[in-house]
């Protein structure tokens, strides 16, 4: 199974972003994606066995349970990348908080020799792909809604009826996982 672990978006602030995504989806076109399926990740797993669950949640476990609550604030939607891999995002003021949340647990999943992509961590919500950013399109405003990151959620990619999901199926709050 394909999985990641990420941050949930408050549904003022998803809703915020979606109406700034449909605002941009008139100026360029490109794949946008659901408003259900915003998230932050801190970490991508990619694919892994079902009998690994029980590392992963004790890794983020471990993680959330270091881990206090992180204010986050929609800002400025900004661009990564070109052509097809081109990710077009929603920005969050006050990430920075969450970088040594996104170490924690990747050091929390290599103790357990759980892969995950070495990327480093840049907070963004990916809004679209295979969109041409323009000044135009990234000066479309977002309103700066407030929002608390208090969990980590494992979510599953995953196909239903056709259409790509990432279902939630394990979240741990902050402070509450076992150190
Ligand atoms: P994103 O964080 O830029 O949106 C599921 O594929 C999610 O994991 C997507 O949200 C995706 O991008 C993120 N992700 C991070 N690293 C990835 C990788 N190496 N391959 C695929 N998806 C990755």
């Amino acid at each position: 199974m394909r999985l990641f672990i990420g941050i949930s978006i408050g549904d003022e602030a998803r809703e915020a972003l979606f109406s700034a995504a449909a605002r941009m989806r008139k100026i360029a076109d490109g794949r946008y994606v659901e408003r259900d399926m915003y998230h932050i990740t801190l970490a991508f797993l990619g694919e892994l066995e079902i009998g690994r669950m029980g590392e992963i949640r004790a890794a983020m476990d471990e993680a959330a349970g270091r881990a206090g609550k992180v204010t986050l604030t929609l800002g400025r939607a900004g661009y990564f990348g070109r052509g097809e891999s081109a990710i077009l995002y929603g920005g969050v003021a006050g990430a920075e908080e969450l970088r040594p949340v996104a170490d924690g647990l990747r050091r929390a999943l290599a103790a357990r020799n759980l892969p995950f992509d070495p990327k480093p961590f840049r907070a963004h919500i990916t809004l679209a792909r295979r969109v041409n950013a323009t000044e135009e399109l990234l000066g479309v405003p977002v309103t700066p809604v407030t929002f608390q990151a208090d969990a980590l959620t494992l979510f599953h990619s995953c196909r239903v009826n056709g259409a790509l999901r990432y279902l939630p199926i394990y979240v741990v709050r902050f402070g509450e996982g076992d150190l």
